[in-house]
This record gives structure tokens, C-alpha cells and sequence, in this order.
């Protein structure tokens, strides 16, 4: 079986890029698959988020971004990483198979030492728990940014020496790396992205979201002028909201002399046209926590009957199988 499988980070505010470059692609490829996974990673968070009230937010915001967006959480499995037990046992286990160069190799926690940041074992054990979470459910393809790519390399690695030590027990994952082409330019035409501070947050009210895209820079031209669209960001992200027709039709006017303000106009109300009745969502979903944990507990409860046997499965392939476990587990694991 084919099965689909990422973690999410709640680290804060989700923006245009986030949506355009991230979750929409997501949710398209969970349809592709006989089963797919998609988790918060709550656990992970903790390696740098330190103000409860604040990861307490995050999750939540982020529960109800994805589900207004479209995550079907009957479709796929919408959990929380806390919410799996499984997942720490195995990342212990898979920590006395990995080795600690492997670890020492890993570009986060370089890029961390380099910086001269304070480490804590969170950090440098990351991949370790990450490759739990992945190998715990028997998961072939991994949809992650380009970031995250040697993460999963060292799952596979680390799945690989299992199974030369211990038999065929474990699946190895691949990446699969989200497609590059889809560069969302932010206000000051570089990639949008928190670190570029050049980011339109996908929850902004109608009105900022409008004075945001008011500061994205342009050229001098005079209104009149006609203007060229590749080089445009406004146009850019038209595009990336706008039915072909509109885009079309913005086409023709950007040929004809088109002031750098109505575009602008123009691209303030296409996203609003795209976004109010998903922001509707949102708020509706937002503002039910108890609904939010309903969901993430059906998506737990279903996650953990995998974790379950695939744990039985590698205690008995490491010879610390418990012995009151059923004989169903058992038969598994052999
Ligand atoms: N490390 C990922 C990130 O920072 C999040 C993550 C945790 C993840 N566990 C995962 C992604 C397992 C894919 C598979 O974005």
C-alpha cells in the first residue's frame, strides 16, 4: 500500500506562501493515496517554542487552517504528535540504531552550531523523533519542502540499518520534494517568507490584507504606460488566484496601460474573492477548541491502531516483546 505521510510544525503565523506553495498542494496529493497521514507536530515544536500560551494557539490555528483549506479528516488521518505514545518508544528504539554521525551530519542542527545558538538534545535528536514519526506508519512518501529532504534521507537510512539488523520490519520512505516552480513572491519581491518579513498572512482582515498588497513594490512606469507581467509580483500573484479568464482579461489591461494601483485593486479583490469564504471557515472551526480536539482525537485514535502494531512488530524484532501482547500482534511481527 501506498501511504502518504508529513508533519506540520505549528510555528506561527500561516501566509500566502504557506497556502499557495504548501497546504494546497498537500491536500491535492493526500487524494492520490490509499492512505494518508497528516500530523502536528506538537512535539517537535518544543525544540523552539517555549511560551505555552503560544504553542497552545499555534496548534489550534493551525488544526483549523487545514481543515479550512480542505484537509477531508476522514480521508486522511489529522492527528496530533502528542497524542501517539507509540511515536516516542520508537524514536528511543530507533535512536539506539542510529548512528551519532549521522546525526552530527544533519543540516539543522549545523546550521544551529554554526550559528553559535544555545543547543538543546531536542534539536540534535530531531531527526530521530522525526523518523519515528514516518516509520511508525509504514509510510512510502514523505511530501516535504526542500528544507526537510535530508530529514527524510536519514529515516530511510536509519530504517535501512534496522532492517540489516533486525530483518525486513521497517518501510523506507522517500521524499518527495514539493514543486519548486511555485515561488510565491512577497511584498518586496523576494520569496515570501517569514524570515524576509515580506509576508501577507492568509487570515489577515479584508482591510490589511488590502494594505499590504497596497506596499508590494513596482517599478516607475506612468499609469498609461503599457507594463510587462512576468516581471510583475502583482501579477504573479494574480495568477496564482484568478480563473485563466481573469488572468486573461488582466493581461490585456496590463498591455493596454494599467496604473500600478488598480492592479493592485485588481489583486486585493481576487483574493479576497478566493479567500473570504475559507476565512468563514476558519473562524467558525477557530472558534470551537473542543470541536478542533474532537476531530484530532477520531484522526489519534485511528493513526495509533497502525502504531500500535508496527511497534509489537519492532519490540519483537529487537527481542523486548511483551509477553501479555496479543496473539494477533505477535503473528504480525513474525
Ligand atoms: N520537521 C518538519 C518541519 O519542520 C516537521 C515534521 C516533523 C515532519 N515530523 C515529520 C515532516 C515527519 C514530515 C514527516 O517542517
Amino acid at each position: 500500500m501506498k501511504v502518504s505521510l508529513t508533519g506540520i510544525k505549528p510555528s506561527g503565523t500561516v501566509h500566502i506562501g504557506n497556502y499557495l506553495g504548501a497546504i494546497v498542494p498537500a491536500i491535492e496529493l493526500a487524494r492520490r493515496f490509499e492512505r494518508s497521514l497528516y500530523f502536528i507536530a506538537d512535539e517537535h515544536a518544543l525544540t523552539s517554542v517555549e511560551d505555552p500560551a503560544k504553542l497552545h494557539a499555534q496548534i489550534y490555528d493551525l488544526a483549523a487552517t487545514w481543515l479550512a483549506c480542505g484537509l477531508d479528516p476522514e480521508r486522511t488521518f489529522f492527528y496530533r504528535q502528542s497524542a501517539i505514545p507509540e511515536v516516542f518508544e520508537l524514536a528511543w528504539i530507533l535512536g539506539c540504531v542510529a548512528p551519532k554521525g549521522l546525526l552530527d551530519r544533519a543540516h539543522a542542527y549545523k546550521a544551529a552550531l554554526a550559528a553559535g545558538e544555545a543547543i538543546n538534545v531536542g534539536v540534535y535528536t530531531y531527526p530521530v523523533l522525526m523518523a519515528a514519526d514516518i516509520l511508525l506508519f509504514d509510510t512510502t512518501v514523505v511530501p516535504v519542502g526542500k528544507d526537510q529532504k535530508q530529514h527524510v534521507e536519514i529515516a530511510r537510512d536509519v530504517a535501512e540499518k534496522f532492517n540489516r539488523l533486525y530483518g525486513d520490519v521497517l518501510a523506507l520512505p522517500e521524499p518527495e520534494i514539493g514543486d519548486q516552480s511555485m515561488t510565491v513572491p512577497g511584498l518586496d519581491g523576494r520569496k515570501m517568507s517569514k524570515s524576509y518579513d515580506n509576508v501577507i498572512p492568509l487570515w489577515a482582515p479584508a482591510a490589511q490584507r488590502r494594505k499590504l498588497v497596497m506596499r508590494i513594490k513596482t517599478n516607475s512606469q506612468a499609469p498609461a504606460e503599457p507594463k510587462d507581467t512576468e516581471s510583475s509580483e502583482i501579477f504573479q500573484l494574480y495568477r496564482l488566484f484568478a480563473t485563466p479568464q481573469q488572468t486573461a482579461q488582466l493581461e490585456r489591461r496590463y498591455a493596454a496601460g494599467i496604473g500600478w494601483a488598480d492592479a493592485k485593486t485588481a489583486l486585493a479583490d481576487v483574493m479576497e474573492e478566493r479567500l473570504a469564504p475559507l476565512r468563514a471557515r476558519y473562524e467558525a472551526l477557530r472558534a470551537d477548541e473542543a470541536a478542533l480536539d474532537r476531530v484530532l482525537e477520531q484522526g489519534a485514535q485511528r493513526a495509533r491502531a497502525i502504531a500500535r502494531a508496527t511497534l509489537a512488530r519492532v519490540r519483537a524484532a529487537v527481542g523486548i516483546a511483551t509477553p501479555g501482547a496479543s496473539a494477533a500482534q505477535r503473528e504480525t511481527a513474525t
